[in-house]
């Protein structure tokens, strides 16, 4: 295999650090391809739980080359200090590369996506307020800050000019806040992170990927959130700014979609959410709580409770189809060990009729009733199991649900975080 794309088929927080993490072994080059550090990715190896949220999952060995592609949004501060703290547990980070087509986040981003949330009230998204969608709003919009910009003072200086004249006037006048940003202490904090990364941007970070991908190097695409969190194909408004799906990869990493030999779609054995937006199979009150508590279902980056569900079979099928899976990693399967039922939601209701595709219109969505089949649970400890012929019989049922909504295969199963708890097919 060349290329492979690891995604999340969900609303995010699927796994994706730990498959990534786990697969990584074996390639040369770790792209991450979108998002910025509204992501959490969380790696386990023996005792020590990282936590990532810029630096690719591929970071803990030292000859994968770990790039984080043009597609993605970066907030040098953070990144910063996430290089700093892996180097405090041992890890250099010498691998690591940034591209220089890479946008910048700024304060006035993170402003706005704060004064954004305040003033939606009713319609908060209940974003990362890590600044995301503005950054992202300026690099479509033509106004942002790339890395490499960074490294030419003059141009770097007149843009941050134009941005902070247009963003204060729009906080101050629009939002009702009293922001004044200071130009030349912006400017030299950010020369300053500059300085600091230099060595490891790379100007040419499509080259970098093309080239690996004509020399047969093996190359592994992380995506970040997930495939209900895509601006084109989740649950618009309620979504991230980027596209996590398999197309995505392409276009924040830079090379063609011919490239691409195998999709790996990391898939939950349950659903979570983190904030606002449609989730037809949420459980409320005592059920979801339950789920919540077994699986740890708290932010890795914001900390916030995760909203939890039944497997939701609508989303499954949606998210096999837009991204093209070869496969699933489904992840968590242990945190079911002790349900006696299990529902999986294999159709929604609307308007008195089953439909099975996932409607795109957020109006329809809120209608939609799950429709569920219930499974029977295994109520075995499922955490040491390595070996696929040593799950229990309703625990090998309930992959094959998951596997005929997905209508492909499974490749990998995860029975808890370290890394050594999976058992491949
Ligand atoms: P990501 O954003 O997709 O990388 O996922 P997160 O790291 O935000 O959330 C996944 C959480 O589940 C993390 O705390 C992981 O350590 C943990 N985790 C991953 N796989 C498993 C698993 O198979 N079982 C259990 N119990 N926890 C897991
Ligand atoms: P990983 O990579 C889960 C959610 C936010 C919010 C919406 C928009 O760890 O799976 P944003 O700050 O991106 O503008 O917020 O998207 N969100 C995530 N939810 N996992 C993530 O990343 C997320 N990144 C963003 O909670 O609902
Ligand atoms: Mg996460």
């Amino acid at each position: 295999m060349s290329v492979m794309v690891v995604l999340g088929t969900q609303w995010g927080d699927e796994g994706k650090g730990k498959i990534t993490d786990l697969l990584a072994r074996d390639v040369d080059l770790v792209v991450r391809y979108q998002g910025g550090n509204n992501a959490g990715h969380t790696v386990v190896i023996k005792e020590t739980t990282f936590k990532l949220h810029l630096i690719p999952s591929g970071i803990f060995y030292p000859n994968v080359m770990c790039l984080i592609g043009n597609g993605v949004v970066v907030d040098p501060a953070v990144l910063l200090q996430e290089i700093e703290s892996l180097r405090t547990q041992g890890h250099s980070g010498d691998n690591l590369r940034i591209s220089g087509q890479a946008h910048v986040i700024f304060p006035y981003h993170k402003d706005l996506d704060s004064a954004q949330e305040k003033k939606a009230e009713a319609g908060r998204i209940g974003t990362t307020s890590r600044g995301i969608g503005p950054c992202y709003v300026d690099k479509y919009n033509r106004r942002g800050i790339r890395i490499s910009d960074l490294f030419n003072q003059e141009v770097f200086k007149a843009k941050l000019k134009w941005n902070l004249d247009e963003k204060s006037w729009i906080l101050n006048n629009y939002y009702g806040m009293k922001v004044s940003y200071d130009l030349d202490s912006i400017l030299n904090e950010y020369l300053g992170y500059a300085h600091a990364i230099k060595k490891q941007v790379v100007d040419e970070s499509t080259s970098l990927v093309q080239e690996a991908i004509i020399q047969r190097k093996h190359i592994l695409m992380e995506g970040a959130q997930g495939t209900m969190l895509d601006v084109d194909h989740g649950t618009y408004p309620y979504v991230t700014s980027s596209n996590p799906i398999s197309g995505g990869a392409c276009v924040g990493a830079g090379f063609s979609p011919r490239a691409i030999d195998e999709i790996i779609g990391v898939t939950k054995a349950y659903v979570t959410r983190v904030g606002g937006g449609p989730f037809p199979t949420e459980i409320d009150g005592k059920g979801g709580e339950e789920l919540r508590e077994k699986g740890h279902e708290y932010g890795a980056t914001t900390g916030r409770p995760r909203r939890c569900g039944w497997f939701d079979g609508v989303v499954m099928r949606h998210a096999s189809k837009i991204n093209g899976l070869t496969s699933l990693a489904v992840t968590k399967l242990d945190v079911l060990d002790s349900f006696e039922k299990i529902d999986v939601c294999t159709a929604y209701r609307l308007n008195g009729k089953e439909i099975k595709h996932f409607p795109t219109d957020m109006a329809k969505l809120e209608k939609c009733e799950p429709v569920y089949t219930e499974l029977s649970g295994w109520r075995e400890t499922l955490g040491k199991i390595t070996d696929y012929k040593h799950l229990p019989a309703n625990a090998k049922k309930y992959l094959d649900k998951l596997a005929e909504l997905a209508g492909c295969k499974i490749s990998l199963v995860s029975v808890g975080a370290e890394r050594g708890q999976i058992i491949k097919l």
